[in-house]
């Protein structure tokens, strides 16, 4: 009885996770990082999507595990593990490569401690993507995702196949734990909210803006204040409880796989509103998150960020000289290295 109904669940959720997909053709996808703590679960709901006819799965190590295991899996995408030598092969042909690969935090650290060692696993991860699939959209997840976006951005320009509407920061965490703690701060249904998620990666340049929420709620100003810092400092909050165990993992599969899934959609003619970090002439950052329109070229159009209220106004302000820095630091790792 029971695996019946997961069973039915499982055809569920690859239906809803691909209305899309008859009409569309299969695309092939690869997630470097597979054998990770997000790669895995990434893995399995990326072979869950019925848009997705190849997927590559690709790590430095554990990879023919992960794909043995994936690949039983009954949908119709066919998995297959790479290891280092398979590089080329996984991404050839290529049309959405995502990117969990590099190391998480500990307590006590920050995203940008991170930079030293995931900045260049995401330049070389991202030299082979300009090489082998130049055409693909690019999700980075690796951190600090403030400085690895433009690290992509500055290695694809070096190889002259950069297209701004290809290459996306996954913000989708963020939003997914501010409609988690609206909804439940608020007593509203959580399949019923929406807030847009605007900014960066990393404390306080993420800005949630509740002022746009829907359903509309009016919060008085401490319980405001106290969902904004719950929503910046979320990934904190888990790599606090997982004490020296890594980060977000879960959540951040189940976020990653939605945003998959919308540029799949997209590229299948089907256009999704996402937040994602991208390049941007909407503030006076070069890169910032706010609502896309994914098409089928990716990035079709970057939304304003609508009407602020004084307060994000003021976050808006806090946040810029750290972003700026992230991302002068991306920049300046590729141009003088
Ligand atoms: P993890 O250590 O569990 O997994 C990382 C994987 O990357 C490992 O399997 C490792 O072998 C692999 N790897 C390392 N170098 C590689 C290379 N050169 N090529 C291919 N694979 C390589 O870490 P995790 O918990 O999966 O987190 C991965 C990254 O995602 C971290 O940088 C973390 O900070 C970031 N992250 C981002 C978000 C976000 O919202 N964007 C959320 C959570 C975590
Ligand atoms: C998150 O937001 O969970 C990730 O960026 C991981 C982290 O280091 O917090």
């Amino acid at each position: 009885q029971s695996s019946a109904a997961l069973l039915k669940w499982a055809q569920a959720a690859s239906r809803g996770f691909a209305a899309a997909a008859a009409s569309g053709p299969g695309r092939k996808v690869a997630v470097l990082g597979a054998a990770g703590g997000i790669g895995q679960p990434l893995s399995m709901l990326m072979k869950m999507n019925a848009q997705v006819s190849q997927l590559s799965l690709y790590d430095i190590a554990g990879t023919p595990g992960v794909a043995a295991d994936v690949s039983h899996i009954n949908t119709k995408a066919q998995a297959k593990g790479y290891d280092k030598d398979g590089l080329a092969e996984a991404l050839r042909g290529c049309d959405l490569v995502i990117i969990p690969a590099g190391v998480p935090r500990k307590p006590g650290m920050t995203r940008d401690d991170l930079f030293k060692i995931n900045a260049g696993i995401v330049r070389d991860l991202v030299e082979a993507v300009g090489k082998h699939c130049p055409g693909a959209l690019l999700n980075v997840i690796s951190n600090p995702v403030n400085s690895t976006v433009p690290i992509a951005v500055e290695q694809l320009k070096r190889m002259g196949v950069y297209d701004k509407r290809k290459i996306m920061g996954v913000t989708t965490l963020d939003v997914v734990r501010a409609k988690t703690f609206y909804a439940e701060k608020n007593g509203v249904d959580v399949a019923s909210v929406d807030v847009p998620v605007v900014g960066g990666h990393a404390g306080v340049t993420i800005l949630p803006l509740f002022s746009q929420a829907t359903p509309k709620v009016t919060m008085p100003q401490d319980v405001l204040e106290a969902l904004t810092k719950r929503t910046q400092d979320g990934g904190t909050e888990v790599v606090q409880a997982k004490a020296g165990k890594g980060s977000a993992t879960l959540s951040m599969a189940y976020a990653a796989a939605l945003f998959a899934d919308s540029c799949l959609r997209g590229l299948n003619g089907t256009p999704a509103v996402e937040c994602t970090y991208v390049e941007s002439t909407i503030t006076d950052a070069p890169y910032f998150a706010s609502k896309v329109k994914l098409s089928t070229e990716g990035v079709d159009k970057v939304f304003d960020l609508g009407t602020l209220s004084d307060y994000e106004k003021e976050g808006l302000k806090a946040m810029m000289p750290e972003l700026l820095a992230s991302i002068e630091k991306g920049v300046q790792f590729i141009k003088s290295g």
